[in-house]
């Protein structure tokens, strides 16, 4: 397991991830009943984006880096602003220091009394950050164990009937996008009611094509894909963008999440940047 997350933290991948991310708990927690999210590879909660690793690869300047600066617009869609917001307390409450919230702080942060969140980290120093960052969360749980197997095995969720999967796998192995595949079957058979989100690499668009027509092919349904390209993918050794295939989403989340890919596409990308929303397959 080479991959650290520390690197990348705060980068554009992670901005229009985790500003999707508040969007879709956000549409959650609308309903009274209680929801349970599972992150399936969860990090470590919580990123300084002054230490070593972050300041060695220098990304978050052109993710999370662009966007702390910028004035406050009305215009601004209301979970783009929520997650904002949440970024700016989290540094607030570290006295002005860049703390950057990654996905189990996103989800821990929004949750209501008698919602669950349930993490999975396989990285023995990442695991121990995690549960040292969650020790007093009664309702967060953090397991040292293999994300895609927990799909199987903790799956579907005993503590509520709605939630929401999601899988942000390194993307080390050469398979991974069939793992990937494979998982979020799993998981809409084992929780049908529940919304499964996963995330993908977009360096060219050869693989990110086979990723989404597998799951066409393999008969699933109810599939939105949100991309968002810096630049046109044909370097092949770059990530030229990013993407999150929602599996179930909730109701106009495709304009949802139109407006905030609309918002950060000028902020993060240069020129020939574009956002994309297009149903895979339809309900
Ligand atoms: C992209 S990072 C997760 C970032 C996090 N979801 C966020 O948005 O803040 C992927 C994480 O998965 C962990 N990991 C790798 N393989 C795993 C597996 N099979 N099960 C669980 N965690 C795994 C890595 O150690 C790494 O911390």
């Amino acid at each position: 397991m080479n991959y650290r997350h520390s690197y990348h933290a705060g980068n554009f991948a992670d901005v229009m991830k985790h500003a999707l991310l508040v969007a879709l708990i956000d549409a959650l927690g609308r309903k009274p009943s209680p929801l349970a999210v599972l992150d399936t590879h969860a990090g470590i909660g919580l990123y300084d984006l002054s230490g070593q690793e972050a300041q060695a690869t220098g990304e978050w300047r052109d993710g999370i880096g662009r966007l702390l600066d910028l004035p406050s617009d009305p215009a601004m869609p209301p979970a783009l602003r929520q997650w904002l917001d949440m970024v700016r307390a989290v540094i607030g409450a570290h006295d002005g220091r860049l703390f950057y919230p990654g996905s189990p702080t996103v989800v821990a942060r929004m949750l209501r009394p008698g919602d669950t969140l349930t993490c999975c980290e396989l990285h023995p120093d990442d695991q121990k950050s995690l549960r040292r960052l969650f020790r007093h969360d009664s309702n967060v749980s953090v397991h040292g164990r293999d994300g895609y197997e927990a799909i199987t095995a903790l799956l579907p969720p005993r503590q509520a009937k709605r939630g929401l999967v999601l899988m942000d796998p390194p993307f080390e192995h050469r398979d991974e996008f069939a793992r990937l595949a494979q998982a979020i079957i799993t998981a809409r058979r084992r929780f049908a009611t529940g919304i499964v989100a996963a995330w993908y690499p977009i360096k060219h668009r050869a693989p990110t094509r086979a990723f989404l027509n597998s799951l066409r092919d393999a008969g699933q349904r109810n599939l939105l894909a949100l991309e968002l390209t810096l630049r046109p993918p044909l370097d092949p050794a770059r990530l030229n963008g990013s993407g999150l295939l929602v599996a179930n989403p909730p109701f106009r989340f495709d304009h949802t999440a139109r407006a905030i890919l609309d918002s950060l596409c000028p902020v993060l990308g240069d020129e020939g940047a574009q956002a994309s929303v297009e149903w895979v397959v339809p309900e």
